[in-house]
């Protein structure tokens, strides 16, 4: 008899699949960021790699495993095959090109959206009950591709969006108060970059708004120049891609606080690109970061935010931009 028969009785076949597996597509800087927060979060059971690299498809999967000594058991497959994604509850997409130094998101649009015709169609095929987590740029716009190439509902289509924009604004907020970053609600919504909008209506400590202590906060003419962090905020990824080429740990971390609301069922509140054709008097078909419930079914509902009148408009701003670029795309 075998070690494994001399060992242990089978009191019945274990299972070959779980509930919980999460596909990363792109094993860069970015999927290897999200896989590994996803790990050390315990966020999913198992973890299905996809690239066109095999060799560093390879190499990330062993070194993932040599790590799960230190961590919970989970399956980590690797692949250049998308059966190996097979029944996943959320695919993450990451793969694509990235800005290069002073380069615009924007500017990235045609060349992913190639490549996306050769992602999307075939992780829905595997996983057809799935749910779309794209973070590639132009995230907005390569949300709105996911979902025309997909077929799937809207609402099982989502962007990481302003997640990570409100987390550099909250980031700063704290700074600048002295408080944790998870205690300063402020919400960044629009367009997952240069068009961003901050809620400043709604920025609050505790409760207390800083517009009602000081109404010109976030607006040119404060004399503490709060406003200056949303400058911060828009010129980050510019200023860390020039740095070190590239971003990667926030939006890990951040896309991992979305899979954990959406795999557990939290229905935690996040600022993601969803359709937001309707809200707002937006008028146009685009995804863009708004504050949504997230479930394990995806968007359930999307928060119907107090804006200001320049909120408004910068924010329809926001959609008129990325509607013309879609306009241009070339499925
Ligand atoms: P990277 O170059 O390190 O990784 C991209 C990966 O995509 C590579 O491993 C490459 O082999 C893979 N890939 C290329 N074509 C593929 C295909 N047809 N199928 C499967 N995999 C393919 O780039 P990085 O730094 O990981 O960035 C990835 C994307 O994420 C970029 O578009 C970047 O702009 C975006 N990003 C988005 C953020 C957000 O907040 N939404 C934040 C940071 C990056
Ligand atoms: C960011 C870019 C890369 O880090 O989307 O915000």
């Amino acid at each position: 008899a075998s070690l494994t028969d001399q060992l242990m009785a089978e009191v019945q076949p274990a299972l070959t699949t779980s509930g919980g597996k999460v596909t990363v597509v792109g094993v860069g800087q970015v999927g290897m960021a999200c896989a590994f927060s996803l790990l050390t979060q315990h966020i999913c059971s198992e973890l299905a790699l996809v690239d066109v690299m095999p060799d560093k498809l390879r190499g990330e999967m062993m070194d993932l495993q040599h790590g799960l000594t230190f961590l919970r058991n989970v399956k980590i497959e690797a692949s250049t095959d998308y059966a190996c994604s097979a029944g996943s509850r959320l695919c993450i997409v990451t793969a694509g090109a990235r800005q290069r130094e002073g380069e615009s998101r924007l500017s990235l649009v045609q060349r992913n959206v190639d490549i996306f015709k050769g992602i999307i169609p075939n992780l829905v095929k595997h996983s057809p009950n799935c749910i779309l987590l794209v973070v590639s740029n132009p995230v907005d716009i390569m949300t709105y591709v996911t979902w025309k190439l997909s077929g799937l509902p809207k609402n099982r289509v989502i962007g990481s969006g302003t997640n990570l924009d409100s987390s550099r604004f909250r980031f700063h907020l704290s700074q600048k108060l002295n408080v944790a970053p998870s205690s300063c609600h402020g919400w960044i919504i629009g367009e997952h970059g240069d068009s961003s909008v901050p809620v400043w209506s709604g920025v609050n400590i505790a409760g207390v708004r800083l517009r009602d202590l000081n109404p010109l906060v976030g607006t040119a003419e404060d004399p503490e120049k709060y406003n200056e962090m949303h400058k911060e905020v828009v010129n980050s990824a510019y200023e860390i891609i020039k740095l070190k080429g590239y971003t990667s740990w926030a939006i890990g971390l951040s896309v991992a606080s979305l899979v954990s609301s959406i795999m557990k069922n939290t229905r935690s509140c996040y600022a993601v690109s969803v359709a937001v054709q309707g809200y707002h008097t937006i008028d146009k078909d685009v995804f863009l970061s708004l504050p949504v419930v997230l479930g394990e079914n995806g968007v359930t509902h999307i928060i119907k935010q107090t804006l200001t009148e320049a909120e408004i408009k910068q924010l329809k701003s926001s959609a008129d931009t990325l509607w013309d670029v879609q306009a241009g795309i070339k499925f």
